[in-house]
């Protein structure tokens, strides 16, 4: 992954966290990038800083992904960059509360962020991929995808689409010399967090078989895994074994060992 300057790379949701350090990453290797965000206060520096340190091109795109007119932009946009070698589709959020309680809107907008982003992108990037017969395409999914749990059903839910998806894009593209990934983080200290509201030091607190990561450890298991032609990638000793629990455990075993978990972080919160 060390080539050449007319290689892009893009990369939705590079403002902070796991985005930011894929950024860095592309970056460092040599790749242009086209990065988005929504705070433009945030992400323009960080282009800055990038242009000026490892001597390549950074396009910002302030887009808000729920939004329609906003993503048929960058899909316009994502079918002209003929030297795409790079997708990561990596932005998204999550809410606080139950599925009936929580603002429906807001697990609309999830849909369309966590999911219709993700295809759509995804579509509008495969043709040039197809043509060149190279390409990398990252879909950042989340443990939630295998942890379940109550006051994250849209989150966990939409999470599970994007596994199912990339790794039955996977199939469809053998051969084909275009390599995809669902990366499943567990816990990462980024502002996912803080943007719902939590306190993240005090989450931080409670560990058990929680582990913590750093958003360049999560890259660079994806971008290890990667290297070893593994589909999921799950960084972290600890994320693996709780993948492990979630498909063995009988179901109700595994009912229990969740909630019992998550009453525990919310006692400390
Ligand atoms: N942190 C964790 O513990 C964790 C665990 C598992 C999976 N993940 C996944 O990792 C990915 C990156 O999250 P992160 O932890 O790095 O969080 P983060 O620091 O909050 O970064 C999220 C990025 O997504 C962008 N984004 C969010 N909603 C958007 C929307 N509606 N339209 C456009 N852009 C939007 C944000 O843009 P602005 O900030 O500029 O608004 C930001 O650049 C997400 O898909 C998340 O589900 C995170």
């Amino acid at each position: 992954m060390s080539e050449t300057k007319t290689k892009t790379a893009l990369i939705t949701g590079a403002t902070s966290g796991i985005g930011k350090a894929f950024a860095y990453f592309f970056a460092k290797a040599g790749y242009n990038l086209v990065i988005t965000g929504r705070r433009e206060n945030i992400i323009q520096p960080i282009a800055e800083k990038l242009e000026k340190k490892y001597g390549v091109s950074v396009e910002v795109l302030i887009i808000e992904l729920s939004n329609q007119l906003d993503l048929d932009e960058l899909v316009q946009k994502t079918k002209e960059i003929k030297e795409l070698e790079v997708l990561v589709n990596n932005a998204g959020f999550a809410t606080r509360g139950t599925f009936v309680e929580n603002d429906f809107s807001q697990q609309e907008a999830m849909v369309r962020v966590h999911i219709l982003t993700v295809m759509k992108l995804t579509h509008a990037a495969l043709p040039n991929m197809l043509l060149r017969k190279k390409g990398i395409i990252i879909n950042v999914s989340s443990m939630g995808a295998y942890l379940i749990g109550p006051h994250n059903t849209v989150y966990c839910g939409t999470k599970t689409f994007i596994n199912a998806f990339t790794e039955s894009l996977h199939l469809e593209l053998l051969n084909t010399g275009i390599r995809v990934q669902v990366l499943c983080p567990g816990f990462v200290v980024t502002d996912f967090h803080r943007k719902m509201g939590y306190n993240l030091a005090k989450l931080q607190k409670n560990r058990g078989l929680i582990q913590w990561m750093t958003p360049k450890e999560v890259v660079i298991a994806s971008i290890r895994d990667l290297a070893r032609g593994k589909v999921v990638s799950i960084p972290g000793k600890s994320n693996q074994f709780l993948y492990f629990l979630s498909r063995f455990l009988p179901r109700q075993m595994f009912y229990s060992l969740l909630l019992r978990n998550l009453k525990k972080l919310a006692s400390s919160i």
